[in-house]
């Protein structure tokens, strides 16, 4: 026993000497091949640019090589993916579904050939085989764009147009909710008026919905995550809407991408006399219209979190640990365990502490920072 304590010591010893010499020279560890697959949505929003990007800086700062591929907003091409890389033998995929509900045949045809899964940001729906889940408080999200709202309305009948994501992503639902949860109250206390959707005008007493209720409203004011969808649907709610249904006005929009679509409408709209939208992701062109006054709040999500979470579990699960989870969150079929990171609301005020300062953005990469 004693022994070989010894010899564990010796070992260690041995290698921290060799990581100090490599240190010395300045030089990374030569990559080792990381039995990990990654598959994200789409290369067309910047948000998932940020998760390669990220995934691909703390790859190769951990010394390992991994393949990202995307599946360009398709299902089929998912599945080619996860199948592809099921025959390069990885022991574990992190896979952002690009629908929820659709990736569990993918998921399952993994677990098979004896995959682990990491479902990343959204929750892969209605299946078993699915390990782990890492995510951002994503009702936490909905929330603070709600409370921005709110916090900058005074008086009553204030109109209220609500904008929604995806219905085949779970977290639009997620993010609507936390939503609902905010504006609800504010709803029947007259503060707010709901201009564009005759479903949430019939469930605007309940404090609660359904996810049944939630998708007849989702069906109404959905963007489906695409900037020419959310930007067709604002134009159609102007047109039906009357001068008195404008002015000063209050937009919820899910993400940044549908929030500069709805804004551009919006501003360009004569009757529109100022509008106050919400957002999500922190991208950099929404970072520069919260800047330049056109749009009003982001809810960053620390990209840099959610990929140091995933790698760590992929590491615990190649090691056959199980990886730390903190809650649970039910997927139609079963509890996956999860851990999920806080979101931060970011506005004009402390957009350059936020991003700049905390060493997420470089000051280069916008004009007019105050
Ligand atoms: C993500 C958001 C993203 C949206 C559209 C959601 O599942 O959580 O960050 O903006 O999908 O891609």
């Amino acid at each position: 026993m004693f022994c070989k304590n010894w010899l564990l010591i010796l070992t260690t010893l041995l290698l921290v000497a060799a990581t100090l010499l490599a240190g010395c020279n300045d030089k990374k560890p030569a990559a080792s091949k990381f039995a990990v697959g990654i598959v994200l949505p789409t290369k067309d929003e910047p948000r998932w640019i940020q998760d390669e990007t990220r995934f691909h800086d703390m790859l190769i700062a951990a010394g390992y090589e991994a393949e990202i591929l995307f599946s360009q907003g398709s299902s089929a091409k998912e599945k080619e993916n996860v199948e592809a890389l099921i025959s390069k033998g990885v022991k574990v995929i992190i896979i952002c579904p690009q629908d929820g509900t659709a990736a569990a045949a993918a998921a399952e045809a993994a677990r098979k050939a004896g995959i682990k899964i990491i479902s990343y940001d959204r929750l892969i729906r209605d299946t078993e085989a699915v390990d782990y889940y890492v995510t951002f408080d994503s009702i936490a999200v909905g929330a603070q764009q709600a409370q921005y709202l709110v916090d900058n309305a005074s008086g009553t009948g204030n109109p209220l147009y609500l904008y929604a994501g995806a219905a085949s992503d779970n977290n639009a639902f997620i993010f609507f909710e936390g939503a609902w949860g905010v504006l609800q109250p504010k709803i029947a206390d007259g503060t707010f008026v709901i201009k564009n959707s005759a479903e949430a005008v019939g469930l605007q007493g309940k404090a609660t919905l359904t996810r049944d209720e939630q998708a007849k409203i989702i069906g109404q004011i959905t963007t489906n995550w695409d900037f020419n969808t959310a930007k067709n649907l604002a134009e159609a709610t102007l047109t039906a809407a009357t001068a008195a249904d404008k002015g000063k006005v209050y937009i919820l929009a899910p993400n940044d991408g549908t929030a500069r679509a709805i804004a551009d409408a919006f501003a360009a709209d004569k009757d529109v006399t100022q509008y106050f939208v919400s957002g999500q992701d922190a991208e950099k062109a929404s970072v520069q219209y919260i800047i330049d006054g056109k749009q009003s709040m982001t809810v960053f999500k620390d990209v840099r979190t959610l990929v140091k979470d995933a790698i760590a579990a992929a590491v615990a699960l190649i090691e056959g640990k199980a990886p730390a989870a903190r809650g649970s969150y039910n997927n139609g079929k079963i509890d996956v365990p999860a851990i999920q990171s806080a979101v931060v609301t970011v506005d004009k005020a402390n957009v350059k502490a936020a991003l700049i300062d905390s060493g997420y953005y470089e000051a280069g990469d916008f004009t007019g920072l105050p």
